[in-house]
């Protein structure tokens, strides 16, 4: 019966997210203890314990209850970590999710200079950073250039919880052992041991990130709101500008500040929330460090965050920049980048819960065909497995996967498959057998194996946090277990929270067993990870390193862009959800994870054709671009509509297809500096205040500014374009507009706000084929446009063979191009091999260039190859608008050319 139950709950009718199966702060014994803290907590720093070596300082901190360590040490790269953990003889240990980090051990680097003083002890760090630890009331400032911009316990908020022994309970400690929600008891066997202290972001007015809510992209104030919540919870169709958890979680925030930006890892697996408050330094304690002749500190904005965690530790990475770059770079350096994918990936993918069988398969990719609509991927979902055992095909829906995917693969296309965590009960079931046999899986309370109910009814769920578990479930991926698969099939890993349908919040419950004696409450956001990260391992080795594997995985977190791509979850088809997608993806692109998209049309109801249309074009400029929806939602395969409908979906997906060698390069050099593919407007305008929080626009890497259409029938499109004395060009018309400022273009059915930044160069396909393969080498078109100066612009361009890695041993190529104003009568363009170590040899060549802005009046054009004479080019300029097209300039980008252009 509950069965049944459950099942309405979930897909019932189309109604909105059950809001009384998640738990609110003061539902939540620990959130709401640590958030009615309203005095000062009192700790102050044992002088005498403090001690400093060259590249750290450990201390003991006290209030009247509880003795703490605290250690602060210096990375490289202006990054400090603050470890604070229970003083000796704690009774558990606390988990530390450390595989989140590129190297478990981050080297340490050593300080210029030390000096205990009276009520305070002052560290200089080798990038002349300083750090500050006063004494009494204790407290960490940060200072970047001799201004404060960070401070830990600034508002004296430092809360953790010690490990107790069990004793018998008063009514004021019950919330500290166990816990009932809606009827599901948590036994809390080890009682309570939640961590919390806040973090200033001194002169930041926004801070981003926290991700996953379906929130404003900058970080509202929740005095009078409920904290946001990082807890992975399978929320269908979640309800729109909610602090609520969602399906993944990264602790990683940024505070903005036009010369000084700060970001803060909070490195925690557990339940946590997150208080922001945005205020002045004059109202806290930070009010004196901000003083100085030229500072009023009530004019000096201060944004607050605090934190509190069910468990673990406080282990805080704080990034001092000073620029947008720097941040990227430094958490790069911290949890990682997402390492070249295959190119196929940045294609357009097709899903559907579900394509039925391999006809329909089939006709679904011949379609694409038939209708000239470029296709990359083929997705299958869940009712493609015999009776949802992973791993396996249906008999006699899926009877030949083999020719299946040879059919694919011959019109170089690939397969995505699902396979998730959650593992059927069934004796006769190969993977269930083994996990259970070589104990690899979750264990209940009472120490036997964890059972909930999932997709396959009663299952139970691989215990990804005990290395053995992992390399075995990496195995499963290999030919001979994975039968009938081949290097053409990539995977999908779904319901990783993980979701346990009669679970407690439908997920697992907290007192859960895994590896190494840690309760699933320690662990929980990092469970997702774990499965995808030893997915794509797994798909690695099965190529023998040969082939880039594509993951894409729903629950995700700090670190998770090393492995995988991630979806927003179950959106709805409104134009809220379509609103929405544009924030979600720009948060998850600042906390470091830059592979990222929502379901196109969105996955529960039927979009009309216009919503349908216009999330084709958004979707078309946003990282990862995928179709999918529910299977009760009408099929909607791009050619199921009225003509122009189709016409313009087909016109979105070949713009994205067009762009391909921009959005390539794009990948390749975030996997070199961090920076994300799908940007926010600080990050390349950050002398624009009133841009940071936009959250309806969004810039494709340093060139291309988007906004779609995001209203039903409208007619006009506003589109703000940020920076300070900056040029924008309309993509199509190559107007050219001054910034900041406004501009309002008329729109029909194609139109997507697109405009091209003045001193930047594109790289685009002058024609687009079916797929990225038939595109891979194809003609270039090159954007130039200038700058607002008129004498310059640049850009890049990455080439390799888009599915190896051979690239890692020089099979790439990287490529600069430059137009400079040599002199009022002379403009050059110009490229160049930006990475000598790149050796590929390729035939690209460059069929036409395009200046937008030239402000000058071309008499003649040539262009020197290596050392022949120039040769001529022909070319037509355009007086009205500024426009030189230059066709067929005989031009390989990777072999060396200089074109004159003499005015
Ligand atoms: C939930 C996922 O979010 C959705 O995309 C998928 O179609 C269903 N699970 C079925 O696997």
């Amino acid at each position: 019966m509950w069965r049944i139950a459950i099942a309405f709950l979930l897909f019932g009718s189309l109604c909105a997210v059950d809001r009384q199966n998640f738990k609110t702060c003061q539902q939540s014994g620990f959130c709401k203890r640590h958030r009615e803290i309203s005095k000062p907590t009192g700790y102050e720093v044992i002088s005498d314990s403090i001690k400093v070596n060259d590249t750290g300082l450990t201390a003991l901190i006290k209030n009247k209850e509880t003795t703490l360590t605290i250690s602060i040490v210096s990375l490289k790269d202006s990054t400090v970590r603050v470890v604070i953990d229970e003083n000796e003889g704690a009774l558990r240990k606390r988990y530390q999710p450390l595989d989140a980090l590129t190297e478990k051990e981050p080297a340490q680097t050593k300080f210029k200079k030390s000096k205990l003083e009276e009520g305070s002890t002052k560290l200089l760090t080798g990038d002349g950073n300083r750090i500050v630890l006063q004494h009494n009331p204790f407290r960490v400032d940060f200072y970047v250039k001799d201004k404060i911009v960070s401070s830990i316990n600034s508002k004296e908020t430092l809360h953790f919880e010690a490990f107790k022994k069990k004793v018998l309970l008063t009514d004021r400690e019950k919330g500290f052992w166990e816990e009932t929600f809606k009827d599901i008891k948590d036994t809390k066997p080890h009682g309570s041991s939640s961590v919390g202290v806040d973090i200033a972001f001194v002169g930041a007015k926004n801070l981003f990130g926290i991700p996953e809510h379906a929130e404003g992209y900058s970080l509202r104030d929740t005095r009078t709101y409920e904290p946001y919540r990082l807890y992975n919870l399978d929320v269908f169709e979640y309800e729109l500008n909610s602090p609520m958890a969602l399906y993944g979680s990264i602790p990683y925030l940024v505070g903005v500040h036009q010369k000084r930006s700060v970001g803060a890892l909070w490195l925690n697996a557990a339940e946590t929330w997150v208080d922001v408050e945005s205020t002045t330094a004059d109202k806290g304690n930070l009010a004196k460090e901000v003083l100085d002749a030229n500072t009023k500190p009530r004019e000096v904005p201060q944004s607050n965050a605090r934190f509190y965690s069910e468990s673990g530790l406080i282990d805080v990475f704080i990034t001092l920049g000073p620029q947008p770059n720097d941040i990227f770079r430094q958490l790069a350096a911290l949890t990682g980048v997402t390492p070249l994918p295959p190119a196929f990936a940045l294609g357009y993918h097709q899903s559907r819960w579900n394509y039925k069988n391999q006809k329909d398969v089939k006709e679904v990719h011949e379609g694409f065909v038939k209708n000239d609509i470029p296709l990359d991927v083929l997705w299958l979902d869940i009712e493609h497995t015999d009776q949802k055992a992973y791993f396996t095909f249906d008999k006699t829906e899926f009877a030949n996967p083999e020719d299946m995917i040879k059919d694919l693969a011959e019109k170089n296309r690939k397969l995505v498959t699902i396979v998730d965590p959650h593992i059927k009960k069934d004796a006769k079931y190969y993977i269930y057998k083994e996990a259970k046999k070589n104990k690899y899986l979750v264990k209940d309370a009472k120490g036997e194996n964890y059972e909930g109910n999932c997709w396959p009814g009663d299952s139970t769920y691989i215990d990804f946090l005990n290395p053995k578990a992992r390399q075995w479930w990496s195995e499963q991926f290999s030919f001979e277990k994975y039968k009938q698969t081949t290097n053409d099939v990539h995977i999908w890993n779904d319901m990783n929270e993980p979701s346990v349908f009669n679970g407690p919040e439908i997920t697992m419950h907290k007192d859960a067993k895994h590896h190494d004696g840690f309760e699933h409450r320690d662990v929980h956001n990092v469970y997702g990870f774990f499965q995808h990260s030893a997915t794509f391992n797994g798909l690695k080795a099965r190529s023998e390193n040969k082939v880039r594997p594509f993951v894409l995985s729903r629950s995700f977190f700090a670190g998770s862009q090393r492995t995988a791509a991630v979806w927003t979850g179950d959106n709805k088809a409104d134009w809220g959800h379509l609103k929405q997608s544009i924030p979600m993806l720009l948060s998850l692109s600042t906390a470091g994870l830059p592979f990222v998209g929502a379901d196109v049309g969105g996955f529960f109801g039927n979009p009309e054709e216009d919503l349908l249309v216009r999330w084709y074009q958004a979707g078309a400029f946003q990282p990862f671009f995928r179709g999918h929806s529910h299977q009760d939602t009408k099929r909607r395969e791009p050619w199921l509509f009225a003509d122009n409908t189709t016409d313009a979906i087909r016109n979105a997906i070949k713009t994205r297809y067009a762009f391909f060698p921009y959005w390539y390069t794009l990948f390749y050099e975030h996997s070199k500096t961090g920076k994300p593919v799908m940007r926010p407007f600080w990050l390349e305008f950050v002398e624009d205040e009133s841009s940071w929080d936009e959250d309806r626009q969004w810039m494709v890497g340093s060139g291309l500014l988007v906004k779609p259409v995001l209203e039903a029938d409208s007619k006009e499109l506003s589109i703000y374009l940020p920076g300070k004395r900056q040029v924008w060009y309309d993509w199509e018309t190559h107007k050219a507009r001054p910034s900041p400022g406004a501009v309002q273009i008329p729109v029909g059915l194609n139109t997507i706000g697109l405009y091209h930044r003045g001193g930047t160069i594109i790289p685009k396909l002058s024609e687009v084929q079916l797929t990225t393969k038939d595109n891979h080498e194809k003609p270039i078109v090159l954007y130039i446009a200038v700058n607002q100066k008129g004498d310059h612009a640049n850009g890049t361009i990455y080439l390799d063979d888009g599915e190896s890695y051979a690239y890692e041993n020089g099979d790439y190529a990287y490529w600069g191009f430059t137009f400079k104003k040599e002199h009022d009568y002379l403009h050059t363009i110009t490229n160049k091999n930006l990475d000598k170590k790149g050796k590929f040899d390729s035939d690209v060549f460059i069929e036409k260039i395009v200046i937008r802005g030239a402000k000058f009046y071309p008499r003649n054009a040539h262009i020197f190859l290596d050392d022949f004479s120039p040769e001529d080019l022909e070319f037509e300029f355009n007086r009205d608008n500024f426009i030189m097209e230059i066709a067929n300039p005989g031009a390989f980008v990777t072999r060396e050319f200089r074109i004159d252009i003499h005015s």
